[in-house]
């Protein structure tokens, strides 16, 4: 991992893709993976890589293309299917309760139910399969809006109004949403708690600084109390 951008990603990326790759492990032999919204494959070649079937589904066109592209770039065309759909008709593409793992990341946000979603998910779950679940964390948008001085729109933010693109959660409603859809959680780990308030010029002229950030990312991640500060939250649930 050599070039700036990657090294600076693994910041953002590296305790989520920590948590998988073990549940992974534990699971022993080569698994089926569901990714939705998995976008262009950042995560789901990755886990490909690992030796992994991995499927998929996403509403765009543009971003199910360069997933086949990195797929094919990264030599794992054969494990790794794209499909164009979204969370709502997931069902009606993949068989259920086949799934040992569904990933979730950066897509909760966006469904008008996140709790029918959450079900959804699991009736794909073999039983014994696991839910990696990433969301966006309402107060650390709070406090990013008041840094930048649109204490309006930090205002708004706290109590869960004004969100634009995406709804933020916080980790208590995380824990409702998981516990009301059936699910018992596993693990909850605080996710870019420092990464994006530290300058990347920083990150890119002080020698050792991002293997130190990373550092202090996994020093956090399983500390309750950094939930809060966390820009997200990632959950690992089973049924
Ligand atoms: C923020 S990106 C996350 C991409 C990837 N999962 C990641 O963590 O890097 C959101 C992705 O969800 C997709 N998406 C948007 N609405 C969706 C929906 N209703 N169901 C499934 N995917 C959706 C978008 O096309 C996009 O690829």
């Amino acid at each position: 991992m050599d070039r700036p951008l990657e090294r600076r990603t693994a910041t953002r990326t590296a305790v989520v893709w920590e948590a998988c790759r073990q549940r992974l492990e534990a699971g022993g032999g080569a698994q089926t993976v569901l990714d939705i919204g998995g976008g262009t494959g950042g995560f789901a070649v990755r886990v490909a890589e690992l030796g992994h079937r991995v499927l998929v589904i996403d509403p765009s066109p543009d971003a199910l293309a360069a997933l086949d592209r990195r797929a094919r770039e990264r030599g794992v065309a054969d494990l790794v299917t794209g499909v164009q759909g979204d969370l709502a008709g997931v069902i009606d593409l993949v068989p259920l309760g086949t799934a040992d793992l569904v990933l979730c990341h950066g897509v909760l946000g966006l469904v008008d139910d996140p709790v029918d979603a959450l079900a959804v998910i699991g009736r794909l779950l073999r039983p014994g399969g696991a839910l990696s679940l990433l969301v966006s964390q309402r107060h650390a948008a709070v406090l990013g809006r008041a840094m930048a001085g649109h204490f309006t729109q930090a205002r708004e933010l706290l109590d869960g109004l004004g969100d634009d693109h995406e709804h933020r959660f916080t980790a208590d409603e995380v824990r409702g949403l998981l516990a009301e859809s059936g699910y018992a959680v596993a693990e909850m780990h605080a996710v870019r708690v420092f990464s994006d308030l530290v300058p990347s010029a920083l990150l890119d002229l002080e020698p050792g600084a991002v293997d130190g950030l990373l550092e202090l990312e996994r020093a956090v991640a399983d500390r309750p109390e950094y939930l809060t500060l966390a820009a997200q939250i990632h959950a690992v649930a089973t049924r």
